[in-house]
């Protein structure tokens, strides 16, 4: 409607009906209203009331649902103001993409960008208004369960992806689309000890340099909303955070949509210790420009005793529901209340084009870190072959955010080696993902799958050995089970199951090649692994067309391009680990100590077992010529930097080629190397292409000894290459 009409329904609206638009419930409250009252309602203390003047529904989706609950709410409704129905829609619905930090390590933010279009029409027709996605939060520590949900470690990387989620889910809003909430704001990804829910301290010159630029990358990108991540930042809970919120977020990025809490966030203030109950906590959060709050009462019984109290300013209410309903007149909602809610919903789901794109994201996602012996590609004409490994049949492939998924939609490793045209490939479970479902919690003692196999963990083994024993090589499919990461999954050991070592260990004394394909939401410590195995496939969670893309990499039938974008440790000890570090006073590599007084580990190495940016190919790609237009540099001026790129080996694939700059001498101290650029480039057998990237002052800005974002003039290093670790070099100097 016009914003002249919107103004006068607002106009029109009570100080109750207001607060009501900043309330979201979930789909248990939203029954026949008896049930409401003596049910959910009563148990979370809010009047049923308040149940008819919500404004918005947590995860509920399917047409059928979310069309029989907007019918009857808006029946009830005085103003019929519709409710938004937002979901954890994260990396897929139906179809479901690789894990994010899959998605990150295809480097192709335009492929990224068609998936989620396809994945916001599926969520569309399912009812779905708002997704919670994309979460953009930088990693930098395998402990913590979530890296699953990030792209990685790099700010400038996680905002190009960023940004392709938000324009691949949002579209042009129409009903096809989905709205964004961009989470968790902000720096939730620095938990300490990697664990979750905990403290995040840290300077402010490192939030804005490294962890906030992802967040605004994707405001930048016009996500309508945002979500307030659970952790504190220089001792306020974000969620009350008004500097965080208002100051930066709304003042200046100029951010005018709708900030949400995580869930219960706002009840949470207590538990924190900056609110005495929940009518303080409310207080804080509304004072911080927070609109919604997420299944807490705290909004529904507190905001209007505090406005009659005189303690809150009711125009922080009316600013707060003039965003929620602009956001629900953006969506077209008064218009159409169900929006892309289809009772054929079925018929958009899964649907060939999105299986293909899907498809094509999780070849591309996966990474080949070992291939000893050129032992990859397989030739399943003349091979024999061993399949083995709880994930040899599984479905359980697409990770933790994934619950509108169809397990039998799903297609597993042995699916696709069973479509080849072969009989020389045989399969074994082996043992189960872990030995003791407990460390699962709850979820654990439904999830335990010993009781699918007749046979028991020892007669599993021996049947799979027998197989191994019989074959020329093995590949064995493993990896940490789906639920040891994603929300709440924070470990503090980063190897492999118990049960799955033994097996490792079991079939590598029997002298057969090992091919490793290895599924996780992070990296884990593979250091001794590695040494097990002939070659390493990181297959992440690779999504419903996972078993495909896996089998599709292992027989060549599409040559491994991924690189990483999370640094994979030598040792958890090291942790946290990041290739863009400082160079500290006492470095490794030029310090003038004795070999013991420098910047060091007694036990282990400083550098990661696979770096940023690290991948292997079923090809070699060679670089030479690096050159610079110009060494010197300034601010009207750009440089242009080529390089060649030659596949000097046998087989077609793409490389990824990087750009990092180093600036050598700040007001602060900078990071070794930080990526500025990359171009994906198809290469033929014996083709070698001409790679330009162009370099200019803006590129060089940082937050200097005043927090001011601005380049320094001095020398500076760049370095183009396969990876963080392998490079061309080259200086130029800003004047
Ligand atoms: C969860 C997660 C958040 C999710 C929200 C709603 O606790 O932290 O990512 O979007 O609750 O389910």
């Amino acid at each position: 409607m016009k914003e002249k009409e919107l103004q006068k329904l607002f106009q029109s609206l009570t100080l109750k009906e207001k607060i009501g638009q900043l309330v979201q419930l979930s789909g248990e409250f939203f029954g026949s209203v008896d049930e409401v009252s003596t049910g959910p309602a009563k148990k979370m203390g809010i009047h049923p009331e308040m149940v008819s003047l919500a404004g918005s529904v947590l995860n509920v989706a399917g047409a059928k649902s979310v069309i029989s609950i907007q019918k009857s709410y808006l029946e009830r409704s005085q103003h019929k103001i519709p409710l938004l129905f937002m979901g954890d829609i994260v990396y897929g619905y139906r179809t479901i993409l690789p894990i994010p930090l899959g998605q990150g390590a295809t480097w192709n933010p335009e492929l990224i960008q068609e998936n989620y279009n396809n994945i916001g029409m599926e969520a569309s027709k399912a009812g779905i208004d708002v997704t919670f996605s994309p979460m953009v939060d930088l990693v930098r520590d395998p402990r913590w369960g979530r890296c699953l949900e990030s792209t990685g470690e790099d700010p400038f990387l996680n905002s190009q992806f960023a940004a392709a989620v938000i324009k691949g889910f949002q579209g042009n809003l129409t009903v096809n689309n989905v709205a964004t909430c961009v989470k968790h704001f902000a720096a939730y990804g620095a938990t300490e000890g990697g664990r979750e829910y905990n403290t995040v301290d840290m300077s402010e010159r490192r939030l804005r340099q490294d962890y906030l630029p992802s967040y605004k990358a994707a405001v930048e990108a016009g996500s309508k909303l945002v979500m307030t991540s659970f952790n504190t930042l220089d001792g306020i809970p974000a969620t009350a955070n008004k500097w965080l919120l208002d100051e930066i977020l709304r003042k200046e990025w100029g951010f005018d949509g709708v900030i949400i809490t995580d869930y219960a966030a706002i009840h949470e203030l207590i538990a924190h210790g900056v609110a005495q109950d929940e009518k303080e906590a409310a207080q804080l959060a509304i004072n911080a420009t927070v609109d919604i709050d997420m299944k807490t009462s705290c909004y529904a019984n507190q905001l209007e005793p505090l406005v009659r109290e005189g303690k809150i300013d009711n125009e922080l209410i009316n600013q707060a529901a003039w965003r929620i309903l602009c956001l629900k007149n953006e969506l077209g909602l008064f218009e159409n209340p169900y929006r892309g809610a289809s009772i054929n919903e079925e018929k958009f789901m899964h649907t060939d084009e999105s299986r293909t794109k899907a498809l094509q994201a999780s070849r591309e996602s996966i990474v080949l870190l070992k291939n000893e012996n050129n032992i990859l590609p397989l030739d399943v004409k003349k091979s024999k072959i061993a399949v083995i490994g709880p994930y040899t049949n599984s479905k359980s492939i697409v990770g933790m955010w994934s619950f509108h998924g169809k397990q039998d939609e799903f297609t597993s490793i042995q699916d696709a080696f069973e479509k080849l045209d072969t009989h020389n490939i045989k399969f074994a479970k082996g043992c189960d993902y872990l030995e003791d479902y407990s460390i699962l919690g709850s979820f654990g003692k439904m999830l335990n799958p010993s009781n699918e196999s007749t046979l028991d963990m020892e007669q599993q083994t021996l049947q799979a050995v027998k197989l191994v024993e019989q074959s020329d090589l093995v590949v064995l499919a493993l990896g940490e089970h789906m639920l040891q990461s994603g929300e709440a999954g924070s470990r503090t050991e980063l190897e492999l199951p118990r049960v799955q070592k033994k097996l490792l260990d079991t079939v590598a004394k029997t002298g057969k090649p090992i091919v490793l394909v290895l599924f996780s939401g992070r990296p884990l410590v593979l250091t001794n692994i590695e040494k097990q195995v002939d070659a390493i496939l990181q297959v992440w969670f690779p999504g419903s067309e996972g078993g495909q893309a896996i089998v599709d990499v292992l027989t060549g039938k599409f040559n491994p391009s991924g690189r990483l974008t999370m640094s994979f440790p030598y040792s958890v000890g090291q942790v946290p680990l990041y290739y863009n570090s400082f160079n500290t006073g006492r470095p490794i590599s030029t310090s003038q100590h004795s070999d013991r007084f420098l910047s060091r580990y007694l036990d282990a190495p400083n550098g990661p077992l696979y770096p940023f940016g690290y991948g292997l190919s079923y090809t070699k790609y060679e670089y030479a010529n690096l050159s610079l237009s110009s060494e010197i540099l300034n601010d009207e001026t750009t440089i242009t930097i080529s390089v060649d790129i030659q596949n000097s080996g046998s087989k077609a694939g793409i490389e990824t080629v990087q750009l990092y700059i180093q600036d050598k001498i700040g007001s602060v101290v900078r990071p070794v190397k930080e990526l500025k650029g990359f171009k994906r480039v198809f290469l033929q057998p014996g083709e070698i292409k001409k790679v330009i990237f162009e370099v200019n002052e803006e590129m060089l800005r940082f937050y200097d000894k005043n927090l001011c974002y601005q380049s320094e003039k001095g020398d500076f290093r760049v370095f183009v290459g396969h990876s963080s670790q392998e490079y061309l070099e080259a200086d130029f100097t800003l004047i």
